[in-house]
């Protein structure tokens, strides 16, 4: 075994030489805690030449896109792109290990620890060819191989390796594996898209049925581990699909040169062939295919080349540039298939940045269809959806995105949902096909626009947004801002959280999702009174830093001040002015918050008001100076 240090370039290019005629296979080892994974990986290394092994880690853990050259492994392109996604902060955690046989050369997904998690199953899985699914004799199907495989065949993996293993500790019975094999057939037929399973028993740790026939188990006649991954068939179609290229950089060296640089996905492109850009759909011809190694009189999928065009037309990175003939798709809202990978639920109405291909796009659940159930494949009806549940739910992204269904191609149906706070993946998913009620709601132009809407009121509008524990004094402080704001004539509106949640908000309780949508319909209705022109108070708890940043984010920069009405929870409870704090102490309202749901203090409030010290005059007064401070008004 060697390490990619310890090899010099000429060893890997003498390596490549004798590898270039074998095909290569990925796979992925999908099992739970203790099911054997890094014995039979081990195993697998052992038996086999190493060429190197490397812990890697990936986003998209898309060795296809950023490793392989056609079918020749750039090893250095690999490693260049992995780091550059590690840079980036990302925490994926794939080990990506090759070897090779006389016969065949192998990219394993290797996705240790975390073994609570999916996401790094489900990013392995996402560039596999083959799917192990390892079982231990003992214990048999559990919840996590349903899961395993519900992933696996919603990204499309139609070879299955059922590898039941620790066959040493039931006896080498043939009546356990049998019963193992039949339930999982029968499971599997059920979930549908898996179209090969080869079961195999076998026990990694004795090495039997991996490399060399078992003794131990002279009733099964099927081929052992290693000789059936060498043997396997595994189609590459992706040069028969439309040609798609995602756009992952504009090259301008210079005034007359401008190439646009991408991994092609699928589909095979040559200079003459005629190109759209989506989502712009502006159309061109191709000129010439540039790479380092020269101009090219053809390119297809698996390799990384640079476009230029005939015709001087826009693009930009995160278009997808695709055959004018056969385009893929536009859209902004979908229907999806959504696996969740976060300790934080997924809410819908909170927002999600998607990446899709090169482009980047901010997204939010519109509405959870149903929860699939992965031991019975049932529907349930779902508002949010937990660490590791997969759900079918309608997005909305806030700008058309090219792409094409699932089901016609893995690279450009697939998009992984990234948390805006803390930059975590939180979700993947796949597309199954666009709305289109979207194309038919058009944004009405208005005549008379919201500088007008303003100046006539003589004000700039603003929302000040008071955040805070029940009780903290928001409501208290607000009235008197609202008073005086009146009293100089400036035009105003006050949204209040008991208030609101009479009418609009009645339907919502006080759960994490209800809160992240009573939040999310204020911040629309505060926007239209923005556009109204009106200094708008918000006074709502908003616990979650997600959908403060929500409402900014609707806003215009100087258009939102946050004010924290910064009083402890054992001083609120203290003052207890609804009496609703005693009920929670006493276990008569639930997901109170501050008692047992949480606040997440604004980090950066322009203002931040300490109700100990001061008083609720005092604080109207401090806003109203910061309001003037800032030419809102003029007092
Ligand atoms: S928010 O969390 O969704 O922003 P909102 O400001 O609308 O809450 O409503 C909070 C008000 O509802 C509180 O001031 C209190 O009067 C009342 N209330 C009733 N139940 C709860 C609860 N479980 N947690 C917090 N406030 C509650």
């Amino acid at each position: 075994m060697a390490h990619k240090s310890d090899l010099i370039a000429s060893d890997i290019d003498a390596y490549l030489k004798a590898q270039e005629d074998k095909s290569l296979l990925r796979f992925i080892t999908c099992g739970s805690v203790d099911d054997g994974k890094s014995t039979l990986i081990g195993r697998l290394l052992y038996e086999s030449k190493l060429i190197f092994e490397d812990q890697l880690s990936a986003l998209e853990a898309d060795s296809r896109k950023m490793g392989t050259q056609g079918d020749k492994i750039d090893f250095a392109l690999l490693v260049d792109g992995l780091a550059s996604e590690r840079e980036q902060g990302i925490t994926i955690d794939v080990a990506y290990r090759f070897f090779s046989t006389d016969k065949r050369k192998f990219i394993v997904a290797d996705t240790p620890g975390h073994e609570q998690y999916t996401r790094n199953m489900a990013t392995g899985a996402s560039s596999a060819d083959l799917a192990i699914i390892l079982i231990d004799a003992r214990k048999g199907i559990l919840t996590q191989t349903r899961r395993h495989s519900f992933i696996v065949s919603t990204l499309g993996i139609k070879n299955v390796v059922l590898a039941v293993n620790k066959m040493d500790l039931v006896h080498y019975s043939q009546q356990v594996f049998s019963d193992i094999e039949i339930a999982y057939r029968a499971f599997a037929r059920e979930l549908g898209g898996i179209e090969h399973i080869t079961a195999i028993p076998m026990s990694a740790l004795e090495g039997d049925n991996i490399v060399e026939r078992s003794e131990r188990m002279d009733w099964y006649n099927g081929p052992v581990l290693m000789e059936h991954l060498e043997t396997v068939a595994v189609r590459d179609d992706s040069q028969a699909k439309p040609f798609r290229m995602p756009v992952q950089w504009v090259n301008r060296p210079n005034l007359d040169f401008r190439g646009f640089s991408g991994f092609i996905t699928s589909g095979k492109i040559a200079p003459g062939d005629r190109i759209k850009v989506l989502p712009s759909a502006k159309e061109s011809t191709v000129a010439r295919i540039v790479t380092m190694d020269g101009d090219l009189s053809q390119a297809a999928s698996g390799q990384s080349v640079t476009l230029t065009l005939k015709d001087e037309i826009d693009v930009s990175r995160g278009d997808t540039i695709c055959s004018a003939g056969n385009p893929a798709e536009v859209a902004n809202q979908f229907e999806t298939t959504l696996l969740w990978m976060a300790d934080e639920p997924m809410f819908p109405g909170r927002p999600y940045v998607m990446k899709i291909g090169t482009s980047t796009v901010n997204a939010t659940i519109t509405r959870p269809k149903y929860r699939i159930n992965v031991n019975t494949l049932g529907h349930e009806a779902a508002n949010d959806l937990d660490l590791n549940e997969v759900g079918v739910c309608n997005i909305s992204t806030d700008r058309p995105i090219a792409f094409d269904p699932y089901s016609e191609n893995h690279d450009t149906g697939a998009f992984i949902l990234i948390d805006k706070i803390t930059n975590g993946t939180v979700g993947m998913g796949t597309i199954h096909f666009a709305l289109r009620r979207s194309s038919n709601v058009h944004w009405q132009a208005l005549e008379v626009d919201r500088s007008a809407r303003a100046a006539i009121k003589g004000q700039r509008p603003v929302v000040l947004w008071f955040t805070g524990l029940s009780g903290s004094g928001k409501s208290t402080i607000a009235n008197i801002v609202d008073k005086k704001l009146i009293a100089v004539g400036a035009h105003t509106m006050m949204l209040d959280g008991d208030n609101v949640r009479h009418g609009l908000n009645k339907d919502l309780g006080f759960t994490d999702a209800d809160r992240v949508e009573n939040i999310r319909r204020v911040a629309e209705v505060a926007k239209l009174m923005t556009d109204a022109g009106l200094i708008t108070l918000v006074s709502f708890i908003s616990p979650f830093r997600a959908e403060r940043r929500l409402a900014r984010d609707l806003m215009a920069d100087d258009e939102f001040l946050t004010i924290f009405v910064d009083t402890p929870l054992a001083v609120a409870e203290q003052r207890d002015a609804k009496g609703l704090y005693k009920k929670a102490r006493a276990g008569q309202i639930k997901n109170f918050t501050g008692i047992d749901s949480p606040y997440e203090p604004p980090e950066n409030p322009e203002i931040r008001i300490d109700t100990t010290t001061t008083s609720a005059s005092e604080a109207a007064d401090e806003i109203l100076r910061e309001l003037t401070r800032r030419g809102i008004v003029s007092t």
